[in-house]
Order: C-alpha cells, then structure tokens, then sequence
C-alpha cells in the first residue's frame, strides 16, 4: 500500500487530483470510481481547474458512482447525483450519458442494483476507485455488519451514518433510511483503489481499516487485501496509524 501524507485538506485534495489526473492521462478512456461526501470535494475542485486552466480531459471517461440515497430523485439538493453534477460533471468535459449513479427512484431497486453490477461488468470492471471512509469504517454504503456484501445492494443506513449525514439535511428526520450502494465486489475488483481522508474525526477509523483485523464490522479493513492501494490523508486523519508503525 502506498501513503500520502499531505499539509491538510487542500494538500490531500491537491494529492488525491494528482493521482486521479494521472489515471485520466495515462488511460484517457479509464473507468473512474466516485465518492461523494465532503471529502472528494476539494479534489474535484482541482480537476476542474485543472480541466478548465490546463486541458485535463474527461470526454473519453466513463464515470460510475458508489452509492444513492433510495427514494431521492436526481434533481433533490441531497441526492448524489445532484452532488456529482454540481461538484465535478457540470465543470468538466465528461460525456453526459457516460456519468453513472444509482437510481434511487427505481421501482424494482433490486433490478437496478443488478443493473449496476451488470454494467460494471460490462465496462470490464473499474480502473481506479476513489473512496472516502466513514466514521464506522464503511466504504460506499457498505456499513459495519456480519459479512462483507459482493454485490451492489440495499442497505439500511446506520444510524452514526445518518447523524453524520445530517448535517446536509434540515434535521437527521430527513436523512434517507436506506442507500443503494456499490458492493464490496465492485470495490475490490477495481485496478487501484485511493482512499482520501482528512480530519481527526477519521483518525480511529483509518487506523482500525488498515491496521486493525480484517472484518466486515469495519468494511474498509478489507482494503487490506486488494493489491493497490493508495491511502491519501492529512497528518490528523493519519495521526493514530502513524503512532501504530503504519498500515498492516
Ligand atoms: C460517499 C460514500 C461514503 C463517504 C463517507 C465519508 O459516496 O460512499 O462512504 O465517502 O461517508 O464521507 P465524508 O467524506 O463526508 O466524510
């Protein structure tokens, strides 16, 4: 695995582009793993000023994101789609039928996780996954459980997931209950996986991913398994797996 540490959130941003700009440039027709949250968005702003002041080019990209929220329509201010339109798609070149989310709308949201996988797969799976990383250690929407979930799936939001997640909302009543999420399948097959992250906040999380057992009560601890790895953060987010000698 390889580690950044970077000055802060702009410098983790500023590292996280940088490795995202160097997959677009060396494979301009590369599939592209998105996260949403507050984490990618300083990263996102840099590809687009990258986009707009040196060229970078996403025309020849395709774009899968990791998760949304079941029952909020693109155009909701909170859904992810919204997010990805507003953060990075509408300031970049990306072809518009080539940007993907999950429906959270659709009437059969078991047909359309199917869908999902079905389309990952036949875009011959994801070259580089940008993940952030819960405060419980989950990865898309794949939350603390008994198991680690292959496929794209269903989940019921835990409730730490949707007090963090309240502070997009008007109150934590408002906050979706369930999420379609890319599976743990999806993620690890990917080429290169980068997790960014940033705060203190992350600090026990990072650590207990990536230092601590493998196991499904802290989904991203499987990252300790995929043979690429980037782990991009500030010195606070990575404070507590520094002071334990450093990933596993
Ligand atoms: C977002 C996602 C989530 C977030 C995680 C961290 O698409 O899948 O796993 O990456 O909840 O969120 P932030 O970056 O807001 O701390």
């Amino acid at each position: 695995m390889r580690l950044y540490q970077e000055n802060g959130y702009d410098g983790m941003s500023r590292r996280t582009a940088g490795i995202i700009a160097a997959q677009l440039i060396a494979k301009p027709d590369c599939v592209l793993g998105l996260a949403t949250g507050s984490t990618p968005v300083g990263a996102y702003q840099q590809l687009a000023a990258w986009h707009r002041e040196g060229g970078l080019s996403f025309q020849e990209v395709t774009c899968v994101n990791l998760d949304e929220y079941k029952g909020l329509a693109p155009d909701h201010d909170q859904s992810y789609r919204y997010f990805m339109q507003h953060n990075l798609f509408d300031h970049v070149d990306v072809r518009p039928g080539f940007t993907n989310v999950p429906d959270g709308l659709a009437a059969d949201p078991a047909a359309e996780c199917l869908r999902y996988d079905t389309l990952i797969r036949d875009l011959g799976g994801i070259d580089l996954q940008l993940l952030g990383l819960g405060r419980n250690g989950h990865i898309g929407f794949n939350e603390p459980g008994d198991a680690f979930v292959r496929p794209t799936h269903v989940v019921d939001l835990t409730p730490s997931t949707i007090e963090a997640n309240a502070r997009f909302f008007a109150n934590a009543g408002e906050v979706p209950r369930q999420a379609l999420t890319m599976g743990i399948g999806a993620i690890m097959a990917a080429r290169h996986v980068v997790v960014a992250v940033s705060g203190a906040d992350k600090a026990q999380a990072v650590h207990d991913a990536f230092c601590g057992p493998v196991t499904p009560q802290v989904p991203a601890s499987i990252l300790q398994l995929h043979p690429h790895v980037t782990l991009v953060g500030d010195a606070p987010a990575l404070k507590l797996l520094l002071e334990a000698g450093g990933p596993a």
